[in-house]
């Protein structure tokens, strides 16, 4: 059956055939994928479910299984309220609305926000996940200008000066895909930006806690609550496949949340909240934790020391102290696609940078690697395998 003329106006806004072809051959038996942007099975906490099992059980029995309310399992809420007021972040667990995935928080603000044609800004580059979430709304996307130390702040000014913004979407710490990481002084300077211009900050912060270096900074959350959504997941430091995220809203746009999500799911799955419920609670968040830290930061030093000591001196890349991901720009001029077919007959995947773009002229010298998926040996022979493609066309 042909299908084509069923299909709502929308999916033209849904073209993402490219990226998972790459993917796709990315997955190949043998390839050294570099593309991915998921945590090592490893960091899972395999040798706890058991454990957490049997407690979710004895604590909750059936209300484990039951459905829900929309907001999320209240002993999750709680957990989680907590644990933001460890990091300064001023919520109560009314504050907190669990979703299916943090991916779940960024389609609810789309659908909550964004009518055709409102202007929305965002990092270049920025999540292409964000990007493809908001989409279906039909935003016209305003790209915000950033260096090594994240976003530059008068590039924030400018879009907010020159008009009303519906949201402004940052990834401050690790980004994806730059690896990189917003400023102290500049994380104050774009809080007052905001207060100063009446806007509403998409803070997404899915790598946080994944800091191998360095001191912990503020969410912009703390230095502007009103003003700001911010998000997290454990996805990333307890296991994606349980779809847990959650978001911390000012009460007016957080009701709306919930309306928007009572219609797509009516809530996330309880059985998975309570797993994560009693992770957090019960302290086993807090101790897996630095496992998971320690499993990654030699990776990442593996890959930065291996793009040392094998890449051309006329590429640059982000040196991040967390996260999962490192970007490399090499010389303009360059093309990251054009160049992905070779670097997979040479058995190493990456993403080109462009994907990362509004803007699909920009970043096509670009390329974002993962760290997290591969040993310190193998990233290391990745890396010698890339700089040799690269070399054979600088
Ligand atoms: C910046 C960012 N936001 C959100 C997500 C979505 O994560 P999840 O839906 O698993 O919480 C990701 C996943 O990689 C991400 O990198």
């Amino acid at each position: 059956m042909n299908v084509q003329h069923l299909l709502a106006r929308r999916t033209e806004r849904m073209q993402v055939n490219a990226i998972r072809e790459i993917l796709k051959v990315a997955s190949q038996p043998g390839m050294i994928s570099l593309a991915g942007g998921i945590p090592a099975p490893e960091s899972f906490p395999l040798e706890l479910i058991a454990e957490l099992n049997a407690r979710v059980l004895a604590t909750y029995a059936t209300d484990a299984l039951q459905y829900g309310l929309t907001e999320g399992f209240p002993p999750l809420r709680h957990a989680l309220a907590d644990r933001l007021a460890t990091k300064g972040i001023p919520v109560g667990m009314e504050d907190i609305l669990v979703t299916s995935g943090s991916q779940g928080i960024l389609d609810a603000v789309g659908k909550t926000l964004i009518s055709p044609g409102d202007p929305v800004a965002v990092e270049s580059p920025t999540y292409l996940g964000a990007l493809q979430a908001f989409a279906p709304y039909e935003p016209r996307y305003l790209a915000l200008t950033c260096d090594d130390e994240g976003l530059i702040p008068e590039s924030l000014e400018a879009v907010l000066g020159r008009r009303s913004v519906k949201f402004v979407y940052l990834v401050p710490n690790f980004q994806n895909p730059t690896g990189r990481t917003l400023s102290m002084s500049r994380r104050r300077t774009v809080a007052r930006i905001l207060q100063r211009y009446n806007a509403l900050l998409v803070e997404d912060d899915p790598y946080g806690d994944l800091r191998y270096e360095g001191e912990p900074l503020p969410a912009l959350k703390t230095l502007a609550p009103e003003h700001v959504i911010y998000i997290g997941t454990l996805s990333k430091v307890f296991a994606p496949g349980l779809r847990l995220g959650y978001c911390a809203a000012p009460a007016a746009i957080r009701d709306w949340l919930v309306l928007v999500k009572q219609g797509v799911d009516l809530h996330t799955g309880t059985y998975a909240q309570a797993l994560a419920a009693e992770y957090i609670a019960g302290g086993y968040l807090d101790r897996h934790l630095p496992r998971i830290i320690e499993l990654y930061r030699p990776r990442k030093n593996a890959i930065l020391d291996a793009l040392r000591h094998a890449f051309p001196a006329d590429f640059n890349w982000s040196r991040p102290e967390g996260g999962m991901f490192v970007w490399v720009e090499g010389p303009e001029g360059m093309d990251m696609r054009a160049l992905y077919n070779r670097a997979v007959e040479n058995g190493v995947a990456y993403v080109p940078g462009q994907f990362f773009f509004v803007d699909p002229a920009k970043g096509r010298h670009t390329l974002r690697l993962n760290f997290t998926m591969a040993d310190g040996p193998t990233l290391k022979r990745a890396i010698e395998l890339l700089a040799h493609v690269m070399r054979r066309q600088g």
